[in-house]
């Protein structure tokens, strides 16, 4: 089976009411343990792959083993860019095979946004590849202190209309209050997603395909892990897999991952070198490693993202 864009899978998952893992890819080990998963619980995928991740391990090299992973695992696999910032990130993705780009222009005016995006739904469409915009910012820790900066990076559900008639995006990130990394909220405070916002943008936007970043649930188990062993990442909270499961009942299509995929391999080597101080064979400790990423992905799978069997 060729690449694919994630229309269908977007379209089966609305209908079904689950919502599409996409995994960030850095090397062969990451690759191979979501894959892995994938394949056993016949799950449609997006592998995703971030401009540092392109720097880190070269867009050829991450292209062939996608490939590799197609051809073992028969599966609908998708291959996406994430956070293109630019023109050009997006082109060159497109003109070296991924089936679908992110054009991130969050950062810009409305109206900029509007423009860079539809120069890049321009370009991928001609080509057969698929687009997700962006309308707002995740928030970060700090801005979630002060409720106007706080109000000011969620997702203006008045703006989705214009923004995706005028764009012609295939699907829109939204800022609902999760964000990037291991921190996102602070220790005492109560996790809280905006689901009246999705809600309101879901009415706008009926049927269309609604992408949610920064979410990742930074499993308690795996950060006590890299705590007990040498690890310090005190603190370390994340979505909690409900607000997840409720998200994928609703608009959201496609939930994004890479901390619980960081997580799950650090915690798995550090303790891999604790138990075993004199190993240094890197097929000892990654082995490991690969496994856990494995079974992180298999639940996430079956549980919330609930595209488990639908491959
Ligand atoms: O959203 C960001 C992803 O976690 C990718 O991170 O840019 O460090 O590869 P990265
Ligand atoms: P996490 O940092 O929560 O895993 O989010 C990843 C992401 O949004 C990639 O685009
Ligand atoms: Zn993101």
């Amino acid at each position: 089976m060729p690449l694919v864009t994630s229309t269908e899978m977007f379209k089966k998952a609305y209908e079904g009411g689950y919502a599409i893992g996409a995994f960030n890819v850095n090397n062969m080990e990451i690759i191979q343990g979501i894959t892995e998963a994938a394949k056993e619980e016949r799950a449609p995928l997006i592998l995703q792959v971030s401009a540092g991740a392109r720097k880190y391990a070269k867009h050829v090299y991450l292209m062939k083993l996608i490939e590799a992973a197609l051809e073992d695992t028969g599966l609908p696999i998708c291959v996406h860019l994430d956070h293109g910032d630019t023109f050009e990130i997006c082109k060159s993705c497109i003109d070296g095979g991924f089936t679908s780009v992110m054009i991130d222009g969050s950062h810009h005016s409305f109206e900029d946004n509007i423009a860079l995006t539809r120069q890049v739904v321009d370009y991928a469409h001609a080509r057969g590849v698929v687009v997700e915009g962006e309308l707002g910012r995740l928030a970060g820790i700090e801005d979630a202190v002060n409720v106007s900066a706080e109000d000011a990076s969620y997702t203006n559900p008045a703006e989705v209309e214009e923004f995706v008639q005028k764009t012609g995006v295939d699907s829109l990130a939204i800022a609902i209050g999760t964000s990037h990394g291991a921190y996102k909220f602070k220790p005492g405070q109560k996790p809280r997603l905006r689901f009246d916002i999705l809600e309101e943008v879901q009415r706008r936007l009926p049927g269309f395909p609604i992408v949610l970043h920064g979410a990742s649930s930074v499993i308690p188990e795996f950060v006590e892990m890299i705590n007990a062993h040498g690890g310090q990442m005190p603190d370390a909270i994340g979505i909690p897999e409900d607000m997840l499961r409720q998200a994928a009942k609703m608009a959201v299509c496609k939930i994004n991952i890479d901390s619980d995929l960081r997580l799950a391999m650090t915690a798995s080597i550090r303790r891999h070198f604790a138990e075993h101080p004199d190993h240094f064979d890197p097929r000892q400790y990654l082995t490991p490693a690969r496994a856990n990423i494995k079974g992180l992905v298999q639940r996430k799978l079956k549980n919330f993202l609930g595209c488990d069997g639908k491959a």
